[in-house]
């Protein structure tokens, strides 16, 4: 039976879901909320009980972003966002800390919470994620209230000190106008017999969880937040009779939750006004002629930067402003980060086409130069690295350039330049030409062209862009794939780097020393090798009087780390390992050259060309065809001069 295997699937998750329900009376719900009084937490609270339940951890010590991006701070990590979210730690913790405070219900309890960020920065993911850490938690309200209200707010005034000290719960705000009615006419004031029911929070079933879209001025109209009094409704009862009362808007729903507003500058000053109410007071206008109603939830709001200025320039907003904490979601300006991005959204499409390495490494590159600022510390290329927590290393020494310094210059960094969804559109292009199932660098490139021309309007950006790809990016790449060919060419590289390393190390320390070394093999006595180390030290620019300061830097360095019980190799030094790797390539680069570019190859060149393609493919994952594609570029733009 082919169909039986569904029916089994229903069926099981069908009796998973039955797990049953509290619905009792008030009086029983108080013995609930006397075994567990956070059943009662307000909304602020309970967002950020939920969102902390799924473990924080603080950067780790030896995780070098620590104290190369984050001045050695404790940063910590949220787990809830952080497998979804990248470069985002700070503007993340600026959250967490608002909707901390407000937990403990200080003033920021009362405020708006506004992401302001361009295009593209993550603002409605992130709202999206915040919104989707309360799907399926449970809570309590009382039963047929439209506004799912908390049912301690039945509680009269007169007992609310009495009860709170014994449950351990503050109780604020009164019930719903329909709450009312119902008390009075269906529990004839018994109110410890109110029904009240478990739900849980869902923003499809409208629970809790509410969005605002931006509305334009004609269509738009407070009941989207308020709800309305239903027409139909009205000749059978009377204007003041709330059962005429349709509470469907944003505020209803999202009451004990959390309310979204999208855009929310683009708003009539009527609509803000509402939300101020909302946010300040906790209480909202009701349709018709009745009471406020008592509002408690998260207010998220979002917007870009021109609208936030055109809004803020305003000082009739005054007042507004002043209920508003803003937090910038700038874009990410961390390479390593960006890349990440790419990687998360390709992981949930259906495109199944071979993606070469360095591919999303030049779209990331490319989108961070463009939101670089330029600097008199260094180029944009540098500034990229050192953001990306890389050491940049001139004449021998790593460039010491203070990452706060960059960016006390560059405040507004990161408010402009090319946006993910942009990069992402050059991917899909380039993705989807049909002739062809894999892009590379090279495509890449292309695609970018081609979509800046296409979409960038401001000529002067336009240009700018055009340039950082056609030389700032394409340069680098070139540089990237000139080494990872070589290094393709060199069989077993890291045991051979890893041997020069030794090596040099061992020439380095009898020098500074001045004292003899002992052959590894022979054991006997040998003076240090100039000739090699300064083969070495010349890869990267070490002048013949700079020698000698570079020689102890690395042997000072690397003892030191050796005294720490740290295991060092080739790459523990920066400078080191950039004159190892260079001169180690240098050392095939003609082979490399003449292998590459020849037409017709020799016996022994065929050899050496298929063993450094068969390199590429199986440790550096090519496939044969994108590797083809990549040599062919190489060949046609690398080794010029020579
Ligand atoms: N730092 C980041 N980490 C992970 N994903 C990101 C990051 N920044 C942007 N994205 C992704 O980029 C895409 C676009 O983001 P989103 O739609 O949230 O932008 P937005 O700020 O709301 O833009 P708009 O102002 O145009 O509405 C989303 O898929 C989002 O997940
Ligand atoms: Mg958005």
């Amino acid at each position: 039976m082919p169909t039986s295997k569904y029916l089994d699937i229903i069926n099981s998750q069908r009796k998973k879901k039955t797990s049953k329900k509290f619905e009792g009376s008030f009086l029983e719900y108080l013995s609930l909320v006397e075994k567990d009084p956070t059943i009662s937490d307000h909304s602020h609270k309970r967002l950020y009980d939920v969102i902390v339940a799924h473990g924080v951890t603080a950067l780790e010590d030896d995780d070098p972003r620590k104290y190369k991006l984050f001045d050695s701070e404790n940063v910590k990590i949220y787990d809830y966002f952080s497998k979804e979210f990248f470069g985002m730690e700070t503007v993340i913790s600026k959250l967490m800390r608002f909707l901390r405070s407000a937990a403990l219900k200080g003033e920021e309890s009362r405020q708006v919470l506004l992401l302001m960020g361009p295009v593209g920065a993550g603002k409605s993911a992130l709202t999206e994620h915040i919104k989707a850490s309360l799907d399926g938690e449970k809570y309590y309200h009382l039963k047929e209230d439209p506004q799912r209200g908390d049912p301690l707010q039945l509680i009269p005034r007169s007992l609310r000190d009495e009860f709170s000290k014994m449950l351990g719960v503050s109780i604020d705000g009164d019930i719903s106008p329909v709450a009312r009615y119902l008390l009075f006419e269906k529990y004839d004031k018994a109110y410890e017999e109110f029904k009240v029911i478990e739900t849980t929070f869902s923003q499809r079933a409208r629970r809790g969880i509410a969005s605002v879209p931006p509305m334009d001025a004609n269509s738009q109209d407070v009941s989207v937040l308020i709800g309305s009094e239903d027409i139909s409704k009205l000749d059978k009862y009377s204007e003041d009779d709330p059962r005429s009362l349709s509470l469907n808007g944003a505020f209803n729903v999202g009451n004990r939750g959390i309310v979204e507003l999208v855009e929310v500058f683009k708003n009539e000053i009527e609509f803000l006004h509402t939300i101020i109410t909302a946010t300040q007071e906790k209480r909202i206008p009701s349709p018709g002629k009745h009471d406020m109603l008592h509002f408690d939830g998260v207010i998220v709001a979002h917007c870009n930067e021109s609208e936030w200025n055109r809004f803020q320039s305003e000082h009739t907003n005054e007042a507004i402003l002043d209920r508003v904490v803003k937090i910038d979601i700038p874009y990410i300006l961390e390479l390593e980060q960006e890349i990440k991005i790419y990687e998360k959204i390709l992981g949930r499409s259906n495109f199944s086409s071979h993606i070469a390495p360095h591919t999303l490494r030049v779209a990331s590159m490319f989108s961070i130069l463009s939101r670089l600022h330029s600097s008199q510390k260094c180029d944009l290329l540098t500034k990229m690295r050192i953001y990306n927590g890389e050491e940049v290393v001139e004449k021998g020494r790593v460039k010491k350039i203070d990452i706060r310094d960059l960016r006390d210059e560059a405040p507004r960094e990161g408010m402009q330049g090319i946006s993910t969804r942009f990069i992402m559109k050059a991917i899909d292009n380039a993705l989807s030409d049909s002739d062809r199932d894999f892009i590379t660098p090279v495509s890449m490139l292309d695609s970018l062209i081609k979509q800046v021309k296409d979409q960038i309007v401001d000529l002067d950006f336009q240009s700018h862009c055009l340039d950082l790809i056609r030389s700032t990016v394409r340069d680098e790449y070139l540089r990237m794939l000139e080494s990872e060919i070589a290094k393709a060419f060199i069989t077993a590289y890291e045991e051979q780097a890893q041997s020069v390393f030794e090596n040099y190390l061992d020439n380095a320390e009898a020098f500074t020393t001045n004292s003899k070394m002992k052959d590894r093999v022979t054991k006997e006595d040998m003076v240090p090798d100039e000739n090699f180390m300064r083969a070495i030290e010349g890869a990267i620019g070490v002048s013949s009087s700079g020698r000698e300061g570079f020689r102890a830097d690395v042997t000072a360095y690397m003892f030191s780390k050796m005294r720490r019980g740290e295991n060092v190799n080739y790459t523990s030094y920066e400078p080191l390992k950039e004159a190892i790797e260079t001169y180690l390539i240098s050392s095939v680069k003609d082979l490399a050259r003449i292998v590459t570019k020849s037409k017709t190859r020799d016996d022994d060149q065929k050899q050496k060309y298929s063993s450094m393609v068969e390199t590429m493919m199986d440790e550096y994952g090519y496939t044969p065809e994108s590797a083809e594609e990549i040599l062919v570029f190489a060949s046609n733009n690398l080794w010029r001069d020579s």
